[in-house]
């Protein structure tokens, strides 16, 4: 047999498909390991990157053939021209926002309940600004900078090294010692103010387009692909979190701030601890009064708990610590003229009326849109077109109107009709009535938002879906964002979401073309192509959020994974659960945070044959994995689990955290899938209908033993 690793992808019979893609995988295995495990790598990018473009095309052609060892299930090398994926050791996380003084008042009380701490329990809390920059995270091992890398999705980020590596904060060694074998230090690259002033300066001096503000120039400085032309940015960095870590070797947050300044690391001045809420407000009010005298920009205070173990035993909910929170400053506000309103119809069919507004700088940020809301909105706050209205922008929020000036109305303002017909497809637009079942009298209440009716033949709705189905936090096609989704959907190359994946075999058979379109060419779409192979893996809870059902957001489609485990389950699960009165409609309805509504909305989305026929198509190109329990050999790992009655010496919540963190699925409600119940004093009808049922009961002593924790 000819050497397979010659013959022209095109020309591949199965056989020699299969042997290529076998040393295909081997080959990538060897040189991931080399440049990301050693940093020695022994080919160029190029190289590299011709390898994993092959092993994509081979798997296009022969869909059959990808193997689970595949490389393009794994992240590494990204097209050329772009920055290699990389994946964090733990994910890099984000904040919960607070508002008031009272949300940080909650945010104690929500941390001493979750740890059963006594009411005037002191908290010690961490303060520090929270900087307008971007997240970075840098790998160290025996103490010399191996990786750095942005945040991506908090999973798989982009690997900047080189260009971290001009960073002078950015220690290339660690100094000092005693720090861990592998150290990931992770916080904020920025540029300061005055730096910014004058780049900007130079950058007019050379006829180039100035940067709108710190953060953007920090983040276009950061990604650049010639590492030099970083290095002659003035960037900065924090140190503020860590990631992985061969040892622990402090005991609370400030220690590891210590550490990490002793270890070569600017660590914010301005970090304070504060042993109560008053001190925390205090530091706040503080850190908000120098905030326009300090040289970078900040748009909150972060607090975090200062105890290590309680930070553990605190743990995560989706991507967000419990144990730390950002009070953020109060939005910046803006006037300007509206001058004129529009409706954009989502995904769900939702009209929403947008400002378009004269551009205005708020907060450093050109703001030319803003939402309106809904049409009550409209008619409550008296908007018309001509006003002159005050705008607020908050973070990264989409910027609002607070109010309309009346007493600076001009002549001619015009007010608005809210469209009686969807302008995407003219079908007629409704608000949803719901039910409800108060003090057993029925109300019927009345949505506030009205909705296309045009369901799928609705185009608004159908790019809409198709658009978030390629978001972030779905399927993250890179290269194939919202504006490529809407180009292809207009050109009708893809309708449906499985048509992505066979975009490439249509280009092949010569029934599309891509290459000739506009902004395309052979690399870009090769690069496609590849992205688009990247994902034909995929995990169970983005597969499901990406389906765009109402209510299901990514912490409703993680319940579901979590608790059905594979998509086959679910989907037979959905089947069953048509009937309002099966055992699987009432599992569902009972899984934590799920509740009666959703619930419905669920089955009725998986009623409708439309959408049962896009997931189909879907499953005949891409492969669900089936949701990846945390720890797979725990007592509780796959269980059922309900708890009902108090507890004393855990919370209800921390329970709760620790059964998932094994494995285990926690309802709300008995039923004969149940497979313990954990009943403290006071149970009831829980406990009662469980031994009726023969199902497990523990008490909480019998749970801290299962658990390990007595
Ligand atoms: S702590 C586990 N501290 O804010 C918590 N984040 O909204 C990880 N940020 O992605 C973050 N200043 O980019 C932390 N002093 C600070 C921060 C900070 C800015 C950013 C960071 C993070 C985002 C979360």
């Amino acid at each position: 047999m000819q050497d397979s690793s010659r013959i022209p992808v095109e020309d591949l019979d199965e056989a020699e498909a299969r042997a290529e893609l076998h040393r295909l995988a081997r080959e990538i295995k060897f040189h991931d390991q080399r440049y990301h495990g050693e940093d020695a790598p022994v080919i160029d990018d190029a190289a590299y990157d011709a390898m994993r473009g092959r092993n994509g095309a081979i798997e296009g052609r022969f869909p059959n053939l990808v193997r689970d060892d595949s490389p393009s299930k794994r992240v590494g090398a990204a097209p050329a021209g772009k920055f290699r994926k990389v994946a964090h050791a733990r994910p890099m996380l984000s904040l919960d926002n607070a508002f008031t003084d009272g949300d940080v008042a909650d945010f104690i009380g929500r941390v001493r309940r979750f740890l059963k701490l006594k009411e005037d329990a002191s908290v010690a809390l961490t303060a520090e600004p929270k900087i307008d920059g971007l997240s970075a995270s840098l790998r160290y091992e025996r103490g010399r900078l191996v990786v750095g890398a942005t945040r991506g999705d908090g999973r798989v980020g982009e690997d900047i090294t080189a260009n971290l590596r001009t960073v002078s904060d950015i220690p290339e060694r660690l100094h000092g010692k005693g720090w861990p074998q592998v150290l990931e230090v992770r916080g904020e690259v920025f540029m300061a103010k005055s730096d910014f002033a004058l780049l900007n300066e130079v950058q007019e001096a050379a006829g180039k387009a100035p940067f709108a503000n710190p953060r953007n120039a920090a983040a276009g400085s950061v990604r650049q692909l010639d590492p030099s032309i970083t290095a002659a940015r003035p960037l900065r960095f924090f140190a503020y979190s860590w990631g992985e870590i061969s040892e622990m070797p402090f005991e609370t947050q400030q220690e590891a701030m210590e550490s990490f300044s002793g270890w070569g690391f600017a660590v914010n001045p301005q970090t304070r601890l504060c042993l109560a809420l008053d001190d925390a407000l205090a530091h706040y009010r503080t850190i908000e009064a120098e905030r326009a005298e300090m040289d970078y920009d900040i748009d909150g205070v972060v607090y975090k708990v200062n105890r290590l173990d309680w930070q553990e035993r605190l743990g995560m909910v989706l991507r967000t610590p419990r144990w730390a929170t950002a009070y953020k400053f109060p939005a910046e506000k803006a006037t300007t003229v509206l001058l004129d309103i529009e409706i954009q119809v989502g995904r769900t069919g939702s009209l929403t009326p947008v400002a378009r507004l004269e551009p205005v700088n708020v907060g450093g940020v050109l703001v030319s849109n803003a939402t309106l809301h809904n049409a009550d909105e409209i008619a409550r706050k008296d908007v018309r077109i001509g006003d002159i209205v005050t705008i607020q922008r908050a973070g990264d929020v989409i910027p609002q109107i607070l109010a309309v000036d009346l007493r600076k109305r001009p002549k001619g303002t015009r007010a608005y009709v809210f469209p009686g017909k969807c302008p995407a497809c003219g079908a007629h637009v409704e608000r949803d009535r719901y039910k409800t079942e108060v003090g057993g009298e029925t109300r019927v209440t009345t949505d506030i938002v009205y909705r296309c009716t045009g369901g799928l033949t609705c185009p608004a709705q159908r790019v809409g879906r198709l658009r978030h189905f390629v978001s972030r936090d779905a399927f993250d096609i890179e290269g194939l964002g919202r504006k490529q989704v809407e180009e292809f959907f207009e050109a009708g190359l893809i309708h449906s979401p499985a048509d992505i994946f066979t975009l490439q075999a249509r280009v092949e058979a010569g029934e599309i073309n891509i290459v000739e379109r506009e902004g395309w060419g052979e690399t870009s779409v090769a690069n496609l192509f590849d992205a688009i192979n990247a994902r034909r893996a995929i995990a169970m809870d983005r597969f499901l959020f990406a389906l765009g059902v109402r209510h299901i957001g990514q912490a409703g489609a993680r319940l579901l994974a979590l608790n059905y485990v594979s998509l086959q389950a679910f989907l037979d699960a959905m089947v069953e659960a048509r009937e309002e009165k099966s055992d699987a409609r009432l599992e569902l309805i009972g899984f934590e945070g799920m509740g009666k509504k959703v619930a419905g909305t669920l089955v009725d989305f998986f009623r409708e044959e439309h959408n049962r026929d896009v997931v189909a198509a879907l499953q005949a190109q891409v492969t669900v994995a089936d949701f990846e329990q945390p720890e797979s050999d725990s007592p509780l790992t796959g269980k059922r689990i309900v708890f009902t009655g108090s507890m004393e010496k855990m919370s209800r919540g921390e329970a709760k955290a620790r059964a998932e963190a094994l494995g285990a699925r926690v309802s709300g409600s008995v039923s004969a899938r149940t497979d313990i119940l954990v009943a403290g004093p006071g149970a009831g009808s829980k406990l009662k209908k469980a031994t009726e049922l023969g199902i497990q009961v523990l008490d909480e002593e019998g749970w801290l033993a299962l658990i390990g924790a007595d």
